[in-house]
Order: structure tokens, then sequence, then C-alpha cells
């Protein structure tokens, strides 16, 4: 939510800001706008509502000065709607210093008072403009915008990420943190600020951390961390993984399409040098293993997509390592008065790690004395920070702001947990384990089946469904989570109604939904396996379709029963029960983005939304 990006160095600051803005566009998209020191010190700013590109539009049309001191923003809308006056920067002291934030200031009416009372005037709506002015009020005093940012940070309540300029000083730009992201790139000569580090990383893959309530001071040859009070802090610098292309559209039509694609790549990457011998080997782990073996519950914590890979991982952990889990939506969850010990272990799932809902949550859990452990897809992310272990995906950067590769990414690495956590407490031994991880291993070439053989097909009946005014999807068992996510991706990208559904519900209530026409997802599972539910979902088939519902069934392949039963059948290839959803879950993702095409949307970009959900 809110992209930032800061630059000093000698390169050009528009050139830096624009590159960090666009790859950080999925971050919001309402507005966008940058403040540039120009060489003869003049503090020169220009911000538009609308994607980046009115933006560039704007500066090509009408340049503004260059320089070597910048700050730009990307903003989804929380004070105040989507205007030119109200996205960000914003001045103060006359025009000489600019200000951008990321995050949600709570206590900003009073503040606001406080500087109407004492003569200060607004342009915006927004709970920004508030700490520009109060920036600008102390610099006036103590003449140096570290000094003056930091005796405004502990007036804030809220969350925040602010970056400031001043035209008094150039080759400074200053930030500080409170809840919100920030990460600093390391460069020869220049330093960069972002919200992540793909605001940088085609400048430099070196980047640092910065903790929560930390100031930062860059310049061009050095960085300088300290926290709230001014004392130095101890720092931590990484390499990012993966390099600038990586996020790069590469010919694709859009990101969502590219990353479709790379879900088998992103659970061979999850799984990589993770499984030797039967064994999972996972040195990330290594500071919860000692607990392992006595942990009486796991809790995952979680949102969104996030949230049903997390109930994957329910399945795959209470049949592998027979310990209770409860799957909560983060945001649900400190709210009430949730059970927590040391014996219990805390998963939070978060592609971003930074979802403030799963951030709270993790820290709630972590001061009741429970265990955490993070899964996340994003270096330098600050819910790893807040646990006591990670265990990253290796999705690569996820762009398009509807989850796909991360998703199963995700439900691999709780798949990975669910066997370390089997094997902690002697339940699986390598030859138990095998059929398991030969399963796991074979995940990717099958899914790259699944893609290439059924994505023109899915595509097609998209088309057809352009119109359609809802969506079922129903699952049963590792399906659930897979038709819920269905529904997510249809609601989110091409906004139709959608539903998921626990097939088995069907008879208490929504069966009512049935009417002639409606369009219904089945995810079926397979006859092969011991207690299948296979029977029962047919006949759920058999059922809807009887009340006039037209049914596009998800089957593995030779499932002959619901040929006869469905209107259309998207085949996957034979798999373990467990294993199953991973495969069919990659046909619903291409509906949504072929439907959301089909209807003309921006499935990169849906309305709304942006990919790092950093407020409450
Ligand atoms: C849906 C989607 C969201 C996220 C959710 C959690 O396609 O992307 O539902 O899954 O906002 O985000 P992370 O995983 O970053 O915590």
């Amino acid at each position: 939510m809110c992209g930032i990006v800061g630059y000093v160095g000698p390169g050009s600051s528009l050139d830096v800001l624009i590159g960090g803005l666009r790859r950080q566009e999925y971050r919001g998209y309402d507005s966008a706008g940058v403040a540039i020191l120009d060489e003869s010190g003049e503090l020169g700013m220009r911000k538009r509502a609308g994607k980046l590109k009115t933006l560039t539009d704007d500066l090509d049309t009408t340049p503004l000065p260059d320089g070597r001191t910048g700050i730009g923003h990307t903003r989804w809308a929380t004070h105040g709607g989507p205007t030119d006056v109200n996205a960000h920067p914003h001045l103060a002291d006359g025009g000489r210093l600019a200000l951008i934030h990321n995050g949600i200031i709570e206590n900003f009416a009073e503040l606001k008072a406080e500087l109407l009372e004492a003569g200060e005037t607004f342009l915006s709506e927004t709970d920004t403009e508030v700490a520009a002015l109060l920036v600008a009020r102390e610099y006036r005093e103590v003449r140096d915008l570290t000094e003056a940012l930091r005796r405004v940070v502990d007036r804030l309540e809220g969350a925040f990420t602010l970056l400031a300029v001043h035209a008094d000083q150039p080759g400074v730009v200053v930030g500080a943190r409170r809840n919100s992201p920030l990460v600093i790139g390391l460069g020869e000569g220049e330093n960069f600020l972002g919200s992540d580090v793909a605001a940088f990383v085609e400048h430099t893959r070196h980047a640092m951390e910065i903790g929560q309530d930390q100031i930062v001071t860059i310049r061009p040859d050095s960085v300088v961390v300290t926290d709230f009070e001014g004392a130095p802090v101890e720092t931590r610098e990484f390499e990012i993984a993966w390099d600038a292309s990586a996020a790069e559209k590469g010919g694709w039509p859009s990101f969502m399409k590219k990353e479709i694609s790379e879900e088998p790549e992103a659970i061979a990457n999850t799984l990589r040098g993770r499984l030797v011998d039967g064994r999972t080997v996972i040195p990330e782990l290594e500071p919860l293993e000692p607990v392992f073996a006595d942990i009486d519950r796991v809790v995952v914590l979680a949102c969104g997509t996030a949230y049903y890979a997390g109930m994957l991982g329910k399945y795959a952990i209470e049949a592998w390592a027979r310990i209770p889990v409860d799957v909560e939506l983060s945001h649900e969850f400190r709210y009430r008065e949730p059970v927590l010990s040391e014996r219990t272990l805390v998963v939070s799932v978060s592609q971003s790690g930074e979802t403030m809902d799963t951030l709270m949550a993790v820290k709630y859990a972590s001061a009741a004395g429970a265990r955490t452990l993070s899964i996340c897809n994003v270096q330098g992310a600050t819910i790893p920070r807040e646990s006591d272990a990670i265990l990253y995906t290796h999705a690569g950067p996820e762009v398009a702001v509807a989850s796909t590769k991360a998703f199963v990414a995700q439900a691999t690495a709780l798949y990975l947990l669910a066997l370390k956590l089997g094997e902690s407490r002697g339940l699986l031994t390598p030859e138990s384990a095998e059929p398991l991880i030969d399963e796991l291993t074979s995940l990717p070439e099958k899914l790259q089946s699944v893609i290439a053989d059924s994505s023109e097909r899915i595509a097609e009946l998209a088309k057809w469904s352009a119109d359609t005014q809802s969506v079922l999807f129903l699952g049963r068992n590792v399906g659930y989570p897979i038709a819920l996510e269905g529904a997510l991706k249809l609601k989110e990208l091409a906004y139709i109604h959608a539903e998921g559904f626990a097939a088995g519900e069907l008879k208490h209530g929504p069966i009512a939904l049935i009417e002639p026409g409606q369009l219904v997802f089945v995810v079926v599972p397979s006859p092969r396996h011991t207690g299948s539910l296979h029977p029962k979902v047919v006949s759920n088939i058999q059922e809807i379709r009887a009340r006039g519902a037209r049914v596009i069934a998800i089957a593995e392949l030779g499932d002959a029963a619901v040929v006869s039963s469905a209107d259309e059948v998207i085949r996957i290839p034979l798999a373990g029960p467990m294993f199953e959803p991973l495969l069919a879950v990659a046909p619903l993702h291409v509906f949504g983005m072929e439907l959301a095409a089909a209807k003309g949307l921006d499935v990169d970009q849906p309305r709304n939304l942006a990919k790092s959900v950093t407020v409450e």
C-alpha cells in the first residue's frame, strides 16, 4: 500500500524515481508524485491523480528540472480521495520541504486541530500533510532534517514510513519507519530507500534492513541508522536474491499471465535443496527445531489467498505430524482472547511479509509467549523480522496484485513444514516420507502440463462467460480451499460475484442459489484414493445439474464418472490426495485472469486493491 522511493547520488533522480515507482506501482496506483532538488537548490514537485502513466505523460509535456536528490510516491488512498492535491509529496516550509508517507497517522485529527490553531493552513485532506507541517515547524528550529523528523515521530500514532527532503540540505534524504515497510539500497556513491527492494534492484542488489522505530539518513557516501532517540542501532545487510529482469513482463501480455506460468518454478525453487535422502534439510528452521517435538498446537495466521494456502497447511500438518492446527484470519485473531502458550507454534503466511493485519497478529502472539515462524516471499520484509524463524518461499517477485505463484509456493512451504514436524515427532521416517517427497518433487512437471494443456480451453470458457453475473466454486477436503481461492480470484479480477463452498455444505443452504444457467466450478477428488470423497462430489454435481447448473469439473485424467455428470471437464494428472489441489488451482487462476481480460479489465492492477496491505 503506497510505494516509496528515495535517491541520493550522481545519477538522474527523475530516472531513478520513475523507475522505482514503476516497479512498485503494484503497491498503489491511485496517484503518483515526485519531488526533486535541482542543481540550483530549488525543490521541484509534480504529482497527478491516476496511474503512474498520467504523471510521466505530464512530465514529458512539461519537464521538471532534474537533480541528484529526490523522493517519489505511488498512492493507495486512505485519507482523502485520489486527487492531484491529495497525492504525495506534500510541501511545507514555503515549498522548501517535501514529504511522502505510507501508512495511517491515527491521531491526525487532533494534530491537525493543533496546527490549525497555530495558524497553519492545509491544502489536502490527507493525514500526511500534518506530518509535513510538523516536520517543517521543527526544522525551522533545529535546521537539521534528521533531528526535525526525530522530534515529530514520537508524536505520531499509527503506522508510518516517512521520507523527507529539504532544499537547504541537498544530497540528504531522511526516512523513518514504524510498522510500515522501508528498506535501504546500498550503491557505489549513491544510496536508495524503497518500500521494498523492487524500488532499486535495477541499480543495486546490495540492501540493508531498517528496523521498527528507526530513522535513516542517506547521503551519496553514507547511510546512518539510529533509533527514535538517536542511538546507533545494529543493521543487517543482505544480497537481493533476484535481479531486475525477474520483475519485468518480458514479452508477456500481463504480469499475472507470466506469474501463472511461473507456478511450477515457484514450487521447484521453494523445494530446492530442502529435501535430501528422504529428509527435510531446512537450516532456517534451526532456531525452532528444539521446540518442534514439544509443541501441542499450530496456529496459522494469514489473510486472503495466503489464508487458503494456510488451510492446505492444516490438512498436511494434521495428517503427517498429527498436531492440531487452527487457521485464523489475522485481522480477527487478536481482537478476541486467543489461547496461546509457549507450546503453540504460530505460523504466519504472507507473500509480502508486510500485511499489517498479519504483522500485528504475530506481534500479539509473540508477546503472549508463542513461538513464531514466518513463511514469506520478500527479503527484508517486516514480519520475518518479528518472528523467531523464517521459511522463505522462493517464488521470485510477484508483481500482479492477485497472488498466484506465491500461493503454490506458500502451500509448498507449509508441506515442507508438515514433513519437518512429522520427522521431529518421529512419525515420518525416510521410508514413510518417500512417497510424499516423490509427490512433492513431481509437482512442478505435472503443473507445467496442466497449464500447457488447459489454458487455451479455459480462455475460451472465460470468453463465453464474460456476461456471467455469478459463479460458484465447490470443493471438498483439500479441494475446499481451492474453491475459495477460485472465487476470490474472480471477485478481485473480474468484479463478478463469486462464492466458494465446501460441497457438503450445499444442501444446508447454498443450493437455493442454483438456477438454470448458473455456472459452477467443481474441484473433483480422485476416485483412486482410499476413502475418497469422489462419489459424494459426483452426487453433488448431479444434484446441481438437475437444477439447471452448468458445471465445469476439474478432475484427474481417467476419471470417467465425471464425464457423464459435468458439462465440461478440465483434466489434471494423477497425484496423491494432498497434492491434487496444487494442480487444480492453476486452471482457476487462468479462468479469473481470462475472464477479467475478456471484460477488458486490467488484470495486473484490479480496482481498489494494492498488493501489500500495510494498513489495518
Ligand atoms: C489475493 C491476494 C490477497 C493476498 C492477501 C495477503 O489474490 O493477493 O488476498 O493474498 O492480501 O497478502 P500477503 O500474502 O502479502 O500477506
